[in-house]
């Protein structure tokens, strides 16, 4: 089978490395084309980037020339079929549209488009159907391209847990305390941050990503648009001194009585369509239900479902009101809150003959 050739923008970045990281063999994908800003353009990949994940530079990368998606635009990623974004959001509220309007499939990571009501911003294993947006999308602005969205890191773990909860109990309110890595922040965060023996109560515009991004995932598709849910959610989220994978303390109140055994079985159950359909980056159980009372922990199970799977313990009542729970989710912030997550978007479309 000849693979589709994609091209990666923000490719040194820190997502963009997992991008280059998860993409290699992987069995539909080829990056052929990689972009970032100036600073790095006409340079090899592995002069251009500060490689700071573990594993060396992925061979098929190394000798790869930058391009700049701004100022060459389309014409340098002429061979691609798919482009994968990983580009800081206000030069993706530019450039993404640029590259749907001349036919290209757009995944991206950035949140410039999420709540746009004509673009999804999909979870495929929770809303699969809102891949339909993509038509209106396209009818509207004239596009013969489009572009998919993935979560914020912290909304794409917490929602993944939520959405389970949802069906089987009725969510009424959900109140969410983040305990973030200093990936999270960027290459540049991740140097500049004062971040030993610190933890830092604030984290630009994240507390309003999750409580609206994550209303739209766990809404309808209804008369071609989504209907967001309706139960009421706040967020307070923080830096704390951990490399990768976020930790969320969730407390919720449901319609239905929910007991902590009922919940377990209710998320280690649950499978969505990427499960059905097989899809290559799929963690076979999305989320993964830990009985010790200590875990989940960011150091022994961010990698879990190879970083793709939501991790939940201390599943427990919350007795201070009527039908309340509470426990911990974790996931790897730039595999499944990322560049994992966007490669599943990208599958799914594929899966459904949109590329
Ligand atoms: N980190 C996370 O956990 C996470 C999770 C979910 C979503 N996201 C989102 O994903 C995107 C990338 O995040 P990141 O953490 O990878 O950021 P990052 O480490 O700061 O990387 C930014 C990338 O964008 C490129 N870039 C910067 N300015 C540019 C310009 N003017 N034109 C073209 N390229 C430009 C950079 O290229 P140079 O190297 O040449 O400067 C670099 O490749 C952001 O929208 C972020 O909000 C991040």
């Amino acid at each position: 089978m000849r693979k589709v050739p994609v091209a990666i923008l923000g490719a040194t970045g820190l997502v963009g490395q997992w991008f280059t990281y998860l993409l290699r063999d992987h069995p539909w994908f080829e990056p052929s084309v990689l972009a970032a800003s100036q600073r790095s353009a006409r340079k090899k990949y592995i002069e251009a980037v500060n490689w700071v994940l573990g594993s060396p530079v992925p061979e098929y990368v190394r000798d790869l020339e930058i391009v700049d998606p701004t100022t060459t635009a389309v014409a340098a990623v002429d061979d691609v079929d798919l482009v994968f974004s990983a580009l800081p959001p206000e030069i993706a509220l530019t450039v993404e549209p640029e590259f749907a309007k001349a036919g290209y499939a757009v995944s991206s990571n950035a949140s410039a488009f999420r709540l746009d009501p004509e673009v999804p911003l999909l979870v495929p294993e929770i809303n699969p159907e809102h891949v339909k947006l993509i038509e209106v999308q396209k009818h509207h602005r004239g596009w013969s391209g489009f572009i998919v969205t993935n979560p914020n890191c912290s909304t794409a773990i917490l929602s993944l847990s939520l959405a389970p909860l949802h069906r089987a109990f009725g969510l009424r309110r959900v109140i969410v305390s983040t305990m973030q890595a200093i990936s999270g922040a960027g290459l540049e965060g991740l140097f500049a941050l004062n971040i030993q023996d610190n933890v830092i109560p604030f984290i630009a515009r994240e507390e309003e990503k999750i409580q609206t991004e994550t209303l739209k995932i766990l809404g309808s598709y209804q008369n071609e648009a989504v209907k967001p849910a309706d139960f009421k959610i706040t967020a307070s989220c923080h830096r704390v001194p951990v490399s990768d994978g976020h930790t969320e303390a969730v407390f919720i109140e449901t319609e239905r009585k929910c007991d902590p055994q009922e919940v377990k079985n209710v998320l280690s159950n649950f499978r969505g369509e990427p499960q059905k359909l097989n899809l290559p980056s799929a963690p076979q159980q999305p989320i993964v239900v830990l009985d010790a009372q200590d875990r989940p922990q960011p150091k022994l199970d961010r990698f879990t479902g190879n970083g793709m799977a939501s991790i939940v313990g201390r599943i427990r009542p919350d007795e201070s009101i009527a039908n309340g729970l509470k426990y911990i989710v974790l996931g790897h912030n730039l595999i499944r809150g990322a560049a994992g997550s966007s490669i599943l978007n990208a599958e799914l479309l594929f899966s459904l003959s949109y590329l």
